[in-house]
């Protein structure tokens, strides 16, 4: 067993959720996520957590600020080998560090230690950075952080491949009319309810423009079924699933369907719902008020009880990860009625349950935002 840091990303709740649902504890230090684990645990879930955005081995804890200096060029120097010269980024979460990076180098240099200093920004590396530069196959790179007055050093071991993802967005078919999830969102909403098992069913039952099952493809999942109530868009999933580079031979069925008669479709056994409805209308801070925010809930209301209801006599489907919408009117917030009062027969995982509510995502000057719910049978 090996302790790591996983630096957390925009929302530190969906981070940490996603890292309870595989590795069970952690202890959680500003922006980061202690984690003890195996090296082959890392190995088999990096590549997942998509709300991670690196994982660093830790080599020093409880380290004293004056011996910071030293400790860093030992371990730089144990790494550069004589006639090659060794690209070093060190991340620093202290501001008053941002120039230890510089001392480093010059008692590096005196050791006669072959190195380039990559470019630094305030003391942190930028990921594109330790990505291009190649730092964690050919070079190094240290991550500092403190506790107080004890310093830790770690060591980058994987970051998250920022550009890759954004790839698979540009050949889309998109909709000015059908909102879409951004694949953050499905990824981490696949994530809790599957916690990683690939053998399982998923289902989408709005499927939109696909984002779920592109994401589930994505993540290895080849049982894919999806439905919506308007035909065109089961068409359009199923133009932009197969637009999907790797998709093959997967084991897909697809079909028009109202998502209150979940109930009518035999699905396979251990199917999973991760899907994301209707948030309601695309206020923005000039056209939301009070009035209409309730208006919408109580529409939404009697939709989703429907839904719940439907999904839940379908008796082959284990579980669901879904988004409820919230609204943000002013200095007050309106959520949707609690699951209890949507329905009586699912249960809420602890892992969703946030305060009095569930995880949350908004973005950034919009009004609508999403609490993701996880529930079981
Ligand atoms: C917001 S979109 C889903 C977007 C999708 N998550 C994505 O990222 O592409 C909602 C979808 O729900 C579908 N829909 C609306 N009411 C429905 C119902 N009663 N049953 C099934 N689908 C419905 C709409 O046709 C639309 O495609």
């Amino acid at each position: 067993m090996q302790k790591y840091a996983f630096l957390l990303w925009r929302e530190p709740s969906l981070s940490l959720a996603e890292i309870e649902s595989v590795f069970w504890e952690y202890i959680q230090l500003d922006t980061f996520a202690l984690v003890q684990t195996d090296k082959e645990n890392i190995e088999k879930y990096k590549n997942s957590l998509w709300w991670t955005i690196k994982i660093a081995l830790i080599h020093e804890e409880w380290v004293k600020k004056n011996n910071l200096a030293p400790l860093i060029v030992k371990k730089i120097a144990e790494k550069a080998q004589e006639g090659k010269k060794l690209r070093i980024g060190i991340d620093t979460f202290v501001p008053a560090l941002k120039s230890l990076v510089f001392k480093v180098k010059d008692a590096l240099k005196e050791q006669w230690c072959s190195i380039r200093v990559v470019q630094h920004d305030n003391g942190r590396t930028k990921t594109a950075t330790t990505i291009h530069e190649k730092l964690i196959e050919q070079g190094m790179e240290l991550v500092l952080y403190a506790d107080r007055a004890w310093f830790t050093i770690a060591e980058t071991i994987w970051i998250q491949d920022i550009e890759s993802y954004s790839q698979r967005d540009m050949d889309r078919d998109r909709s000015m009319t059908v909102g879409m999830m951004p694949p953050k969102i499905a990824q981490i909403m696949i994530n809790l309810a599957t916690k990683w098992e690939k053998n399982l069913v998923i289902w989408d039952p709005f499927c939109g423009l696909g984002t779920t099952l592109i994401e589930a493809l994505h993540a290895g999942f080849s049982q894919l079924r999806w439905s919506d109530l308007e035909t065109k868009m089961v068409e359009t999933t199923k133009k932009n699933i197969e637009s999907q580079k790797i998709w093959a031979q997967a084991d897909i069925e697809t079909f028009a369907l109202n998502a209150i008669q979940l109930d009518t479709y035999i699905a396979p056994e251990n199917t999973v719902i991760v899907t994301e409805w209707m948030l309601g209308k695309n206020f923005t801070t000039q056209t939301i008020s009070q009035q209409l925010a309730f208006q919408e809930r109580k529409v939404l209301t009697e939709l989703y009880t429907g839904f719940l209801s439907s999904a839940y006599k379908n008796k082959n489907i284990k579980n669901m990860c879904f988004c409820l919408p919230f609204w943000n009117i002013g200095n007050e917030i309106l959520y949707m009625p609690e699951i209890g009062a949507l329905s009586r027969d699912w249960s809420v995982e602890n892992l969703c349950i946030k305060g009095k509510r569930y995880l949350f995502h908004m973005r950034p000057g919009q009004c609508v935002g999403r609490e993701i719910v996880l529930l079981r049978r």
